[in-house]
C-alpha cells in the first residue's frame, strides 16, 4: 500500500449502526487505549485545570472524532465526573456549572446511532457538530476541555509532507482559537519512535494480510494496491513537540506512553481482531472498490489470522500509544 493522495476519500467513517460489524459492537481495544489514560484524565482535570480562573456558568467540552460510541459515552462521562470532583475538591460545590458537550466527528458519521444511544442518566446537554476538525468547529475561546481519543492520526487523505497545513495537527492551531485561555486539551494519539516518517505504512502483520487479500479475491490487481492506503498519520514525539511549539498558542503540559495492551486480556482472538479492523477501515474498502466483495475480504482475512493472533498484538517498540495535555496559553 502506497501514499498516493489521488484517490484518497474525503472520509471514511466506522462501520455504523449496532450490528455485529459495527465500529459500536467492536471498539474494545479504542476502549482499552482511553482506560490506559483514566487516571492521568483525572489527574490532568486536578492538577492543571484552573477552574476558579474558568469561572463558568457552562463548561463547553468537546469529543473530536466521537464517532457512534459507546466509547465517546464514556469518555465524556469520566472528564464531567473529574471537574466535578475538582469543583468539590475545592469548596465550590455550589458553584458546579451546568455541563454542554459537543459531539464532533465527519458529517458522514452515523450520527443517529449516537445519539439513539445517548445515555438517560447524563449529566450534561449534548450536541452534535458535524465537521472536519481540521478546521473551525466553534465560536472564538468558547470550549473549556477538547478531547480526543484515536482520532487525530486518522487522516482523511495524505498530506504532501509533516510540516504542511493539511497536517492533522494543524487542528491544534484552530483548536487553540476555540478554546479559552486556560483551557486543556486532551490527545490520546497513536506514535512512532524518533526519526520515522509519520506517514510510515503501518508495520503490523494484519496490513500485509489485508493487502494479500485484496490481491487475493481479485478486488484489487497487484498495480491497484498502490493506489489503496490505510492513511495514518503518526508523529514522533519530537515532530509532535515540534509540531506544538511552532503553534506557539500552547504549554506542554503532559506527554507520556500509556501502553493499551495491558489494559486486554491477553491478546485478541483471530475473530475479535477481524471484527476490530473490520469495523475501522470497512468503510474505507467499500468507498475505494467494490462494496459488494467486503464480506469475501474479511472471511479471507480472519481465515488468515485466526492462527496468528499473538503475532497481531501492538508491537511498543514499533507504535506508541501517547497521552498528551496542552493548555491553552
Ligand atoms: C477510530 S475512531 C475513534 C472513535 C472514538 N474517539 C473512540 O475512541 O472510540 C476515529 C474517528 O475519528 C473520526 N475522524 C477522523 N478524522 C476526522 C476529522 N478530520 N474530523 C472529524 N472526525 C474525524 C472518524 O470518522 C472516526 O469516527
Amino acid at each position: 500500500m502506497s501514499n498516493n493522495t489521488a484517490t484518497m476519500q474525503e472520509s471514511f467513517p466506522m462501520t455504523g449502526g449496532d450490528g455485529s460489524y459495527s465500529y459500536a459492537n467492536n471498539s474494545y481495544f479504542q476502549r482499552q487505549c482511553a482506560n490506559a489514560s483514566k487516571s492521568m484524565i483525572e489527574e490532568a482535570i486536578a492538577e492543571k485545570l484552573d477552574v476558579q480562573a474558568l469561572s463558568t456558568k457552562t463548561f463547553c467540552l468537546a469529543d473530536l472524532g466521537c464517532s457512534v460510541g459507546p466509547n465517546t459515552f464514556v469518555d465524556i462521562q469520566h472528564i464531567v465526573g473529574a471537574v466535578e470532583r475538582r469543583y468539590l475538591a475545592l469548596g465550590l460545590k455550589s458553584h458546579i456549572p451546568e455541563f454542554q458537550v459537543f459531539f464532533n466527528d465527519h458529517a458522514a458519521n452515523d450520527f443517529n446511532t449516537l445519539f439513539a444511544s445517548l445515555p438517560t442518566e447524563r449529566r450534561y446537554f449534548a450536541c452534535g457538530v458535524p465537521g472536519s476538525f481540521h478546521g473551525r468547529l466553534f465560536p472564538e475561546s468558547s470550549i473549556h476541555f477538547m478531547y480526543s481519543s484515536n482520532a487525530l492520526h486518522w487522516l482523511s487523505r495524505m498530506p504532501d509532507e509533516i510540516l504542511d497545513k493539511n497536517s492533522p495537527l494543524h487542528g491544534t492551531r484552530e483548536g487553540a482559537k476555540e478554546l479559552v485561555v486556560g483551557g486543556i486539551m486532551v490527545l490520546i494519539m497513536s506514535t512512532l519512535p524518533d526519526g520515522t516518517s509519520p506517514y510510515r505504512s503501518p508495520p503490523r502483520a494484519s496490513y500485509d494480510i489485508l493487502e494479500s487479500c485484496l490481491m487475493e479475491t481479485g478486488i484489487i490487481s497487484e498495480a491497484q494496491a498502490d493506489s489503496f492506503n490505510h492513511p495514518l498519520y503518526r508523529p514522533s514525539l519530537e515532530q509532535l513537540t515540534a509540531l506544538v511549539e511552532r503553534n506557539g498558542c500552547f504549554s506542554i503540559e503532559r506527554m507520556e506512553l500509556t501502553n493499551p495492551a495491558s489494559k486486554l486480556d491477553g491478546p485478541m482472538s483471530g475473530h475479535a481482531y477481524t471484527m476490530h479492523v473490520r469495523a475501522t477501515i470497512e468503510g474505507l474498502v467499500a468507498k475505494h472498490f467494490r462494496s459488494e466483495s467486503v464480506d469475501q475480504l474479511f472471511h479471507l482475512f480472519f481465515k488468515k489470522i485466526e492462527n496468528m493472533s499473538r503475532q497481531l498484538e501492538l508491537d511498543p517498540k514499533e507504535e506508541i500509544q501517547r497521552f498528551v495535555v496542552l493548555k491553552r496559553k
